[in-house]
């Protein structure tokens, strides 16, 4: 059996995740990228990862900056969640057209208003993995707020359902 890559995503498109936004602060420009290939790694220390493709520009900032946030995006995010997935050059428009708006943390990073939650994040270490970067954070503050989460499964954006019962 030859497994292709196109068999490869429908079987990881069976995992259902979140959806989160790394955002990065680029003299003063919010940057940010739409990734949901997110875990949680370490309790002691707290660690987190997220891996990114070589071909991103936020594979080249995240190298450089060493500084990052991750935002858990909440169920009525999904414009934010596409417009970030797009390789514009520039996200001036973020706001205009995904309603995408930003304060700062104490670190200068770019916070998502609404957002579900925040992961304030210092590189840890980067190890090459294929055509990816696994990138591993030291979790230096979080912020969490009340809502339900925006998912991805099979290809497609949904909501949670019906708690499973026993
Ligand atoms: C739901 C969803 C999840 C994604 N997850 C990832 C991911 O975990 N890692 C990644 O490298 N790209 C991921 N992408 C693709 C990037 O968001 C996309 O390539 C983006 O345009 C890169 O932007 P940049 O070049 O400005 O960094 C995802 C896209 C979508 C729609």
């Amino acid at each position: 059996m030859t497994l292709n890559p196109a068999e490869f995503r429908k079987a990881m498109g069976c995992f259902a995740t979140g959806v989160t936004i790394i955002t990065l602060d680029l003299d003063g420009e919010v940057h940010g990228m739409t990734a949901n290939a997110f875990s949680s790694v370490s309790l002691d220390p707290l660690l987190v990862l997220v891996c990114v493709d070589h071909t991103t520009r936020t594979h080249a900032h995240m190298h450089e900056k060493k500084r990052f946030g991750i935002n858990v995006l909440c169920e009525d995010q999904r414009a934010i969640s596409e417009y970030y997935a797009r390789p514009a050059r520039t996200h001036e428009h973020a706001e205009a057209e995904a309603g995408a708006r930003f304060d700062r943390t104490a670190h200068g990073t770019p916070r998502l208003h609404g957002a579900l939650a925040y992961l304030e994040c210092k590189l840890h270490s980067a190890e090459l993995a294929g055509d990816h970067t696994v990138f591993i954070a030291e979790v230096e503050d979080v912020v969490v707020s009340d809502g339900d989460p925006l998912l991805f499964f099979r290809g497609k954006y949904r909501k949670v359902g019906e708690e499973v019962r026993k």
